[in-house]
Order: C-alpha cells, then sequence, then structure tokens
C-alpha cells in the first residue's frame, strides 16, 4: 500500500466526532498510533466529557490497531504539554499534529459579544498554538514533523455571521506561512486543510442529497495525504465530496504609478491592472516578496540613464 505511517504518532485534536474521528481512524488504519483527543463539548463548546474520545480510541483498537484517548481541552496550555506528554510516554515520540478542534458561535459582527468572539479564536486559533507549541521543539529535535491546521471557506472566502470564525481560521494560514519557513530545515511540513462535510457542525444547514455526499470520510485523505512523507508544505488544500482542489494567495503583477498629490485617484483609475491577475500574478515564497516588487516597479519605471 502506498502511505504507511508504521511506527509513526499522530495527534489529532477534537477526534471524539466529525471530520476528527475519520481523520484518527485513517491515520489509525494506515499503522500510526493515535492520540484521539476531545475536550467533549458541545457545538458552542459548552460543557465537556471524555466519553467521545474514548469511543474513537477503543473502535480504533477493536480494529486492531494503537490508540490512547484523552480529554485536554486545547485552550489550556497545561492540559495540552501533560497530553503531549503522555504521547512521548507512551509511544517516545509525535510525528503527527493534526488540529481540528473546534467550535461555533455564529451571530453577526453587530450582535456577537467580545466574550463569543474571543472564545472562537480560543479555539480555533489558540487552540492549534497551544498543539503546536508544546510539540515543536521535539519535531525540530527530530528532524521530522507533520502539521495540519484546518481552515475553513469561512475565512478564506467569508462567511455571513462568521466574523469570529473565519478571522480565527484566516489566522491560521497565517500561522501555516511562516511555521512552513521556520520548519523547513528541520523537516516539518505545515499545511492547511479546508474540509466541507456534513457534520454536527453543519449538518443543520444542508439538504438530504448535499448531507450524503458530504460525508467526513471523504474529507480525511486530505489529511493523510497532508501528513505522509511526501507531503508538501504550506499548501492550503481543500476537500469535499472527493473533489480537492487548493486555494491559493497570489500577489498581482500590479502597476508602478509613482507619488504625487493624485496617487489615490491614479490608483483608482488604474485599479483593473493593479487588481488582474491574469497579468502576471505570483504566491511569493515569504512576505519580503511584495517589498522587492515594489522595489523592482519603482527601479523599472527611472528612465535610462537616470539611474
Ligand atoms: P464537530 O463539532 O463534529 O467536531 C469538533 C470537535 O472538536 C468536537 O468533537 C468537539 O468536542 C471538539 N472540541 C471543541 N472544542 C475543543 C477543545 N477546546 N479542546 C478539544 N476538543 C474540542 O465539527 P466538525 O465539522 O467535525 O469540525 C472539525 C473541524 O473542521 C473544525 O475545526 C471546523 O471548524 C472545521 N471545519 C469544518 C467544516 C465542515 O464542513 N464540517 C468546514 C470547514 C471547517
Amino acid at each position: 500500500m502506498g502511505i504507511d505511517l508504521t511506527g509513526q504518532v499522530a495527534i489529532v485534536t477534537g477526534a471524539g466526532g466529525g471530520l476528527g474521528r475519520e481523520h484518527a481512524l485513517l491515520l489509525a488504519r494506515r499503522g500510526a498510533k493515535v492520540v484521539v483527543n476531545d475536550f467533549g463539548g458541545s457545538r458552542d463548546g459548552t460543557g465537556g466529557s471524555s466519553t467521545a474520545s474514548e469511543q474513537v480510541a477503543q473502535e480504533i483498537i477493536a480494529a486492531g490497531g494503537s490508540a490512547i484517548s484523552n480529554g485536554a481541552n486545547v485552550t489550556d496550555y497545561a492540559q495540552v504539554e501533560a497530553m503531549v506528554a503522555d504521547a512521548v510516554a507512551h509511544w517516545g515520540s509525535v510525528d503527527i499534529l493534526v488540529n481540528n478542534a473546534g467550535i461555533l458561535r455564529d451571530r453577526t459582527f453587530a450582535k456577537v459579544s467580545l466574550e463569543d468572539f474571543s472564545a472562537v479564536v480560543d479555539v480555533h486559533f489558540g487552540g492549534s498554538v497551544n498543539c503546536t507549541k508544546a510539540v515543536w521543539s521535539l519535531m525540530r529535535a527530530q528532524n521530522y514533523g507533520r502539521i495540519v491546521y484546518t481552515t475553513s471557506s469561512s475565512g478564506l472566502f467569508g462567511n455571513f455571521g462568521q466574523s469570529a470564525y473565519g478571522a480565527a481560521k484566516m489566522a491560521l494560514v497565517g500561522l501555516m506561512n511562516t511555521l512552513h519557513l521556520e520548519g523547513k530545515k528541520n523537516d516539518i511540513r505545515v499545511n492547511c486543510l479546508s474540509p466541507s462535510a456534513a457534520t454536527r457542525m453543519t449538518g443543520d444547514v444542508l439538504e438530504e442529497e448535499k448531507l450524503t455526499m458530504l460525508s467526513p470520510a471523504a474529507v480525511s485523505p486530505a489529511v493523510l495525504a497532508l501528513v505522509s512523507q511526501d507531503a508538501p508544505s504550506r499548501k492550503i488544500l481543500c476537500a469535499g465530496a472527493g473533489t480537492f482542489e487548493t486555494t491559493q494567495l497570489v500577489l498581482t503583477k500590479g502597476k508602478h504609478i509613482g507619488l504625487g498629490e493624485n496617487t489615490a485617484e491614479r490608483i483608482l483609475d488604474a485599479w483593473q491592472e493593479i487588481d488582474d491577475r491574469e497579468l502576471g500574478g505570483s504566491e511569493p515564497e515569504f512576505g519580503w516578496a511584495q517589498s522587492q516588487q515594489e522595489i523592482d516597479g519603482a527601479r523599472a519605471s527611472i528612465p535610462v540613464g537616470l539611474d
């Protein structure tokens, strides 16, 4: 068989149900020893019980795999550190981290309380930061690591009523971009998954036919690809119903229009050209590329002989 995770240790957060459960089951089927983490709360993040993660761990063990359940709340760094220590105590390392835990508290920005806004950011973004921080030095020391963040089309493209959720999901893209650069020399590959699946998070807004097509199990192969030895890095892989796409951040070629009192007006006049990705857009390797392109644009505009 192709991707073989035998001997590798994976942590999947929020794996007591929905997508996380399917990810955990698939990684275990491919040989990984899996820490099945779940805080076991309701969809809005309240409550909490470790029953769900225990059931999934038992399911893996019953199928001949290796798993331990863990009830850590990913927003609590001490609990996350203890989870990683537990994985290391059982199996000696952590090779794969799939950040999947999440909650929803949808409200328009006009109505959302700052408390709910922070709670959503804390789980999706803070939880991912905590889990990454807890495994980062370990992965660097072993010169190997595969990390997946679960972003969302609601962050990448926006969704009415999901300002907190979307902002947290997009923050993960920023985290990925830099950790990809910082992890490169130790073969730590960092990617984002943008799933589309019928789970308790989305089930009540989808009709029957779509519910069937968008099974969570159809997303998990994307995770398996992103945590494999041959995984790409710094990609946003979208997955749903057996279709896989990537989302990319494009810097347009732009237009050097120079400076002066009426620059703002000339920006609007040149908008089509500034905004046109077909004219030679690129996805820069790192942030400085934007400044370099701007400097190049300014240099190219200086008349020959005046350089
Ligand atoms: P889900 O609600 O079934 O699963 C989320 C799991 O995370 C739950 O089992 C929950 O107990 C756990 N969890 C919540 N807070 C936690 C915490 N503080 N610590 C540990 N575990 C915690 O939802 P679903 O759909 O499976 O979502 C999984 C991930 O995929 C989430 O990050 C979600 O935002 C993301 N996502 C899902 C989409 C979909 O179409 N279902 C679309 C885009 C993103």
